[in-house]
């Protein structure tokens, strides 16, 4: 369990970026962090990872107050995919890249061999083991990113807009890859500012708004609740408004289950 409490910080600068920011994020959890542009997504997680210190306030692991631990150390337990993937790689192959972490927890030679081949083959990055990093493509990299992780077996990977400017072929890869390892207990933390990934991947949205929390809870609770999703920088999904608009129909998190929740409705009334 990771926990921010109180947190306020800015970049030295005077301008507030987070005030009294308090969040939870539980074990096993998928959760979507949202807000306008700026509004402090990529610092919150920075101060989770330990890239960034906060001014005030506690970042806390597993209960054990971790706010002065560097982000080597924390990143023992906590993966990050940047928005730009290629600025955490440094190593000459994809397979070296993703033993880093491994040999830098000191394990055996054997146990990283095993450890690289697994996160490959669970990345769908065999055949791209002796590549060169900055060759991949960006889903590639992300993945290299993700792999990384996956060969440390952190508890839980943060990735910041990695479905920014993808094709739907690339998008639906990641979510796949992200849904699967969620499913064998990985913790994972997505900022997007795409709606319908809130909608139908994640369990549980935070916003950010105002320099502190301003939402959290389900995609549900969010997209038929709250008044203000324009001023958080948030619409509503399609499927969403879809399924509000027409009368008697259940919530739809995406266009397959309200097209599904549609058949259904018809199938019913020709019968
Ligand atoms: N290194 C920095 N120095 C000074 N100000 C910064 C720095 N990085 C970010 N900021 C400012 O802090 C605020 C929050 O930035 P942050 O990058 O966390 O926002 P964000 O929600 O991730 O935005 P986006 O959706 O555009 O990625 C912004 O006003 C930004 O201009
Ligand atoms: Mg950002």
């Amino acid at each position: 369990m990771l926990e921010m409490k109180d947190v306020t910080f800015n970049y030295g600068n005077g301008v507030p970026v987070l005030e009294h920011v308090s969040v939870t994020i539980n074990a096993g959890e998928f959760i979507g962090l949202g807000g306008r542009n700026g509004c402090g997504k990529t610092t919150v997680t920075r101060l989770l990872m330990g890239l960034e210190k906060p001014l005030t306030g506690t970042i806390l692991h597993d209960g054990q107050d971790i706010t002065q631990h560097e982000a080597a150390v924390r990143s023992h337990f906590m993966g990050y995919v940047f928005q730009r993937p290629e600025r955490q790689m440094f190593r000459p192959t994809v397979q070296e890249e993703v033993a880093y972490g491994p040999q830098q927890l000191g394990m055996s030679d054997a146990a990283i061999g095993h450890a690289v081949a697994d996160a490959l083959a669970a990345t769908a990055l065999t055949d791209l083991a002796d590549a060169y990093p900055p060759n991949l493509n960006r889903g590639e990299k992300q993945r290299v990113a993700i792999a990384s992780a996956v060969a440390m077996h952190t508890e839980c990977i943060i990735l910041d807009e990695p479905t920014s400017g993808q094709d739907s072929a690339d998008k639906a890869m990641l979510m796949d890859l992200l849904t699967k390892l969620n499913k064998q207990g990985m913790t994972i933390l997505l900022i997007t500012h795409d709606m319908d990934i809130l909608a139908e991947f994640c369990q549980r949205v935070l916003v950010i708004g105002n320099h502190t929390k301003a939402f959290d809870g389900t995609p549900q609770e969010l997209f038929t609740q709250r008044k203000d999703l324009y001023e958080l920088g948030l619409s509503r999904p399609e499927a969403v408004s879809l399924s509000m608009a027409v009368p008697g129909m259940p919530y739809c998190k995406s266009i397959t289950e309200f097209t599904a929740a549609m058949l259904k409705r018809l199938g019913g009334t020709t019968k």
